[in-house]
Parts: structure tokens; sequence; C-alpha cells
């Protein structure tokens, strides 16, 4: 069988000695050489801008990283995907989530019975969510919602989070809806403590409807709404399930009506534009969700129909190939310069990581190569005074994904100045990141400044910035939500593209399994229960002091 490992593709030798010979390409010299270098990579697709200029690329190097996709066959595993086949092996599954916002019609290579199924359930989602928001949903008292609960974890939290942040300035207030993911008996109090029982309805959010964290808070709904005067007969409509698992969540007595599905061709991480978008349906409407829907489907035709050369999903996946396995980068930030997309680090985190966090190719063979990065990450204005020291001047390389927003239009007297600092911050930074400031330089900056030569002397190898760090900046005109569907499709061709070439599976998570296994080992030593001897040494000692506390 052919190994899945690129490392014996002409490509990847030929990136190899560019790596392994010719100096480092340097920033500076990339733009010396080329004047239109900028211009011509910057790229336009479904609404977004692309500039990958400021990557370490030379025309040369992004030939062979071109050449490579091609001798992987990314396009033909990219097809493979579109077209239903089950490219999940491990799990031996279908990786559908470009169907769930897929307009109905033509060119769904998937076949019309999904689109039909995928369109049911849209609409039962679209209509339940504006149904809650037009008070159309009552509690058990007969009044109206007022405040929605998902409770859900990891993929089940993640997306919905963070887009219903991303596009806060679309919710109105007539329904708030909150976030439970973690069991720390805090989170959910927190939460709790601020709601009206009879006014609140929980979504309980789980692929597989057995994860011990989601069905803990789900426990807690109940009996939160029990103590305080809800009829047991009356609880199930304070509940709404979304689930793979319908049986499950029917065996635990939720309502058939007030229960959405998806499949099993949908990974967590993949599944914010399933019924699993409820939370950020509600919060922001159908017609506003659609739209959302409808900027992934842009993405997700640019990416199966536009050439190699010029399709940004492909271009990020080979700059950060470039960045990891030839620059030898073990990490990847990711920083928006909108306060909205707080949350979008820690999305495309588990997106990214559970995808390719992998050592194993997918012949079984073990990986030779790096994979993954750990991608980390948070807002740009505040990392500016975290941790961007270390980017400038620390050891390590650490490429930088910076996102912008073209237009800002909060309602405040004072808003284009605050966004004028945000946007000059972010393109400061890919400056002072990019091209830094030499010895030399800073030497003639200190002299100017009226330091005393020897002064200027002692500090200047202090206040030196080595500059030639690799960044992409991705532009969203404005922040709405045909947008952020592209952008987070954007991400989701990177990492499958990534996957593609490292010869790895992106769509299985087996790497969560055995924690999940020892947690229902430990679960009931914590009862008392007696601690067996074939337990290891290290937890019997934990648990011996955790008793004797
Ligand atoms: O982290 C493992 C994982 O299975 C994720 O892939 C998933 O999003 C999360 O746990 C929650 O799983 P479920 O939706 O089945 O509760």
């Amino acid at each position: 069988m052919k190994s899945s490992s690129p490392l014996a593709q002409p490509a990847w030798q030929a990136l190899t000695r560019h790596a392994a010979t010719l100096p480092q390409a340097n920033l500076r010299d990339l733009f010396a050489q080329d004047p239109e270098r900028a211009p011509r990579m910057t790229l336009q697709a479904a609404g977004l801008t692309l500039d990958y200029s400021r990557q370490r690329i030379s025309p040369e190097i992004l030939q062979c990283l071109l050449a490579l996709a091609e001798q992987c066959d990314v396009a033909g595993q990219r097809d493979a995907m579109f077209a239903g086949q089950a490219i999940n092996a491990t799990e031996q599954r279908a990786v559908l989530h470009p169907a769930l916002r897929a307009s109905p019609g033509n060119d769904t290579p998937w076949g019309a019975d999904v689109g039909a199924a995928v369109q049911h359930e849209l609409a039962r989602v679209c209509d339940f969510a504006e149904r809650v928001r037009s008070s159309a949903v009552q509690g058990h008292t007969g009044v109206t919602i007022s405040d929605v609960v998902n409770i859900g974890i990891g993929g089940s939290d993640l997306g919905p989070r963070m887009a219903a942040a991303a596009l806060d300035h679309l919710a109105g207030n007539a329904v708030r809806v909150h976030y439970a993911s973690n069991p720390d008996p805090w989170a959910i109090y927190r939460i709790l403590r601020d709601l009206d029982p009879a006014r609140t309805l929980f979504v309980v959010s789980s692929k597989t409807f057995t994860t011990q964290e989601t069905l803990t808070l789900a426990a807690t709904a109940r009996r939160w709404l029990s103590d305080n005067g809800c009829p047991e007969d009356q609880i199930a409509g304070h509940f709404a399930a979304i689930t793979a698992s319908p049986e499950q969540a029917l065996a635990q007595g939720y309502r058939p009506d007030q229960t959405f599905l998806f499949w099993d061709w949908v990974g967590g991480r993949y599944s914010v534009w399933s019924a699993l978008g409820l939370p950020l349906a509600i919060a922001i409407g159908a017609q506003h969700f659609r739209a959302f829907l409808a900027g992934a489907h842009a993405m997700d035709q640019h990416f199966r129909h536009a050439p190699l050369a010029e399709n940004l999903p492909v271009l990020m996946a080979l700059s950060g190939i470039w960045n990891r396995n030839f620059l030898h980068a073990p990490t990847q930030l990711l920083t928006p310069y909108a306060s909205r997309l707080a949350y979008f680090p820690s999305f495309i985190q588990q997106m990214d990581m559970e995808s390719n966090g992998k050592q194993t190719h997918v012949d079984g063979s073990p990986c030779l190569i790096e994979t993954g990065p750990i991608v980390w990450g948070g807002l740009g204005i505040d990392g500016q005074h975290a941790y961007f020291q270390l980017l400038h001047q620390g050891k390590h390389l650490v490429p930088v994904d910076f996102i912008g927003v073209r237009h800002d239009d909060t309602p405040l007297p004072l808003a284009q100045d605050h966004h004028r600092v945000v946007t000059a911050n972010l393109i400061a930074q890919t400056r002072a990141l990019g091209f830094g400031r030499d010895h030399d330089e800073t030497l003639a900056e200190l002299l100017a400044a009226g330091l005393a030569p020897s002064e200027a002397a002692r500090l200047a190898p202090h206040r030196t910035f080595p500059g030639n760090v690799p960044s992409h900046v991705v532009w969203l005109d404005r922040l709405d939500p045909a947008s952020l569907g592209a952008l987070i499709a954007l991400y989701e061709h990177k990492v499958f593209t990534q996957a593609a070439i490292w010869g790895i599976h992106a769509f299985d998570q087996w790497g969560v399994e055995l924690g999940k296994k020892a947690v229902r080992e430990v679960y009931p030593l914590l009862d008392g229960a007696a601690i067996p001897q074939t337990l290891d040494p290290a937890t019997r000692e934990t648990l011996r002091a955790l008793r004797q506390a």
C-alpha cells in the first residue's frame, strides 16, 4: 500500500533542499526583489481578503508547495470528501459538513437524499428558533421564554458560543442565550442564580448524548426547575435536545417535537452549521443564521473550484506546512483585532488540534514528519500588552494569523476613532514582526533620540528586533453572518488540506477516548469504593490523600 507519508514526494524533497541550502527567505529581501509581491499575494474570495505576502515563501518555494499539493492529490481528496466518500476511515463515516450549508438544488455531489434531510431539519430548527424569539414558546406557567441556556461542550459549545459573540450586534435582547459547558458547579450556578426558572429553556447539545459533563449539567438543570416549582410532567417542555443520537434523548424523556437532529457524518468541531446552531439561530434569528450558512457555502464553492494557486484555504495550508515542517515552528498564533471574535481562537484551537493532532498516517505507519501545530491565541490588542514581547524578541518562531475587520458600525459617537486605533495597531504589528529593526537602525534611532554614543551602544542589542516573522492577514469587510461563515469555512478547508498533505486522518478523535475511559474508572472511587491494587501507584496515592483530606 502506498505510504501516506509525503516524505517521498519529489516536492517534499525539493522543499527540504530549499530549507537546508538556500538562506532562509528573508521578508525584506523578498519584497525588495519583487515590488509586485504584495498585490500578487493578496487574494479575495467569498468576501474575504487573504494577504499571505508576509509569509517567508519565495516564488520557487511557492511552486514547490503547490507541486506538493498536486503530488498529494489534495484536489482528489477534496472531491472525495464532497462526494460523500467515507474518508473518516477509522469511524467509517462520510464527512459532509459542507452539505449542511449548501443551497438546495444543483452542484451538490452528495446526492439529493442528504440535501433533503438537511433542508428538512434546518427548517425545523429555524422555525423553533423564531417561535422562541417571538414568544410562541412558553414555560410551565404560561410566560414567554426570556433566557436560553445551551448545555454542551467542545463542538457542542464552542461553535454557537463563538458565533453568537461574533454576531452580538445582531442579537436582540428578546431572548438572552447563555452557554454552560464545564461541569464545575460554580459555572452553572453563576448562570442559574440570575435566571427565572419559569422563563428558562435549556438546549442540551450532544452528538452522542453520552458525554458525562453534559449529562451532569442537564441533571442540575432538571433539578433546578423541579426545586423551583416546575411540575414533573412540565419539565420536558423546558428542554430542547440536539443530537445525532435521538434514541438516547428520547429515552431520557426529551420531547420529539423539541429534539433536533444531525448526522454521524458531521464531526463535532464541524457542527455549528447543523441543528447545533440552534442557540445561535435563537440569538440572531433564522434569516441571519441562513446568511451565515450561505457565507460558508460561498467559501466551499471557492475551495472546490478555484485553481490551487488561487485557492485561499490551500494557500493558507501550504504556508502553514512551510512554517511547520520546514521552518519547524511548533505553534500557530491566531489573533483577531475585533473584540467580538474573542472566542474565535478557542474555536479554531479545537478544530485544528482535534483534527490534526495526530501521529499516525492513514496507512497505519507512524508519522516521521511534524503534523498539527499548537494553535493558541487571543485578541490582538490585549496580546500586545501580554505576550507579543516574546514574538518580537523571544527565541521562538511563531507564525501569526491576524484577523482584521475593515469597517466597524458600532453605534458610538467616537467609534471610528476607536476603530482607527485598532486597525493602526494591526498594521503596525505586521510591519514590526515582518521587518523588524536591525542593530544599525536601532543605534541610529537611539543616537537621533539624543542618547550618548556609549549609552546607545549599550542599549542597542537589547532594543533590536530581528523581524522576519511570517504572518497572514485575513480581512473581513464587515463582521456579518456571511463573512463569519466564510472565515470559519476557510479554516475548515485549510485544516483539511494540511491533513491531506500530511496523510493523516482529520475527522476522528481517538485521543480523547483514553481520558473518557479513565474518568469512568476513577469516578466510582471518589465515592469511597475500594481502591483496587491494580490501579497505578500514583493514582492510588492521589485518591488516598484526597480521602484523608
Ligand atoms: O472532545 C471530544 C468530543 O467528542 C468532541 O469532538 C465533541 O465536540 C465533544 O467531545 C462533545 O461531544 P458530544 O457532542 O457527543 O457531547
